[in-house]
């Protein structure tokens, strides 16, 4: 039988709580290096990676109801305080929400890759997103992306190659729940290894 998900306000964020541009230290109770990541699936990297860094603060977005309830209940039971979930789309909520040169990390792990070319549109990681993404970085930011679809990855790696004025492409650093032979140890990883997919991974700094 199912288990019963339940909701953590602590945990869960809510658009109207925010009264504007997000105020980190506000929503976090503490000022501290703030990681965001984008599409949260049930929150498999926020649980393992705010757990090994209890002094950095993560914000996940997750638009899916389904998956932002499983992550929202696992972070509850987990007893995680430096982790907010909000139920929103990541564009327009980065895009309206997030203000200049603030964030320290963006992860983004194995995002939709939309593979019908008319729907190539709808792909997170396009230039007008990844404008926002700069610009919310602080001097020294980081974005972190993986991927298993080898043409997503190579428009993402354009985009970014366009941006080398802001963005110099540095190693990717595993994440702390990766596993031997894995790089950020989340589900969609997991099952795209045991499909024996390669794994395409790009780290960036802003300069
Ligand atoms: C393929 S799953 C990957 C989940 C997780 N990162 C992992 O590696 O297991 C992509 C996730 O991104 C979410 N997502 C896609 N586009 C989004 C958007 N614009 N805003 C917020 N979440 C989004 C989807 O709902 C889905 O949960």
């Amino acid at each position: 039988m199912a288990r019963i998900l339940r909701d953590y306000p602590g945990v869960s964020l809510k658009i109207e709580d925010l009264n504007g541009k997000i105020d980190f230290a506000r929503i976090f109770g503490r000022s501290g290096p703030v990681h965001i990541e984008i599409g949260t699936g049930k929150g498999t990297f926020l649980l393992n990676q705010a757990q090994a860094e209890p002094g950095d603060n993560y914000l996940g977005i997750e638009w899916a109801r389904r998956y932002y309830r499983h992550a929202v209940d696992r972070i509850g039971r987990w007893g995680l305080s430096n982790v907010r979930i909000i139920r929103t789309d990541a564009a327009a909520f980065i895009a309206d929400f997030v203000p200049d040169d603030l964030v320290d990390c963006f992860h983004i792990y194995f995002p939709d890759p939309w593979p019908k070319k008319r729907h190539h549109k709808r792909r997170f990681l396009c230039p007008t997103n990844l404008e926002h993404l700069i610009r919310c970085l602080k001097v020294r930011g980081q974005l972190r992306i993986a991927t298993d679809h080898a043409e997503y990855f190579e428009q993402i790696k354009t985009v970014v190659t366009e941006r080398s004025d802001t963005l110099e492409q540095i190693d990717f650093p595993p994440t702390a729940g990766a596993e031997t032979g894995e790089w950020v140890g989340t589900n969609f990883e997991r099952k795209y290894l045991k499909d024996q997919r390669p794994i395409y991974t790009l780290a960036a700094r802003k300069k």
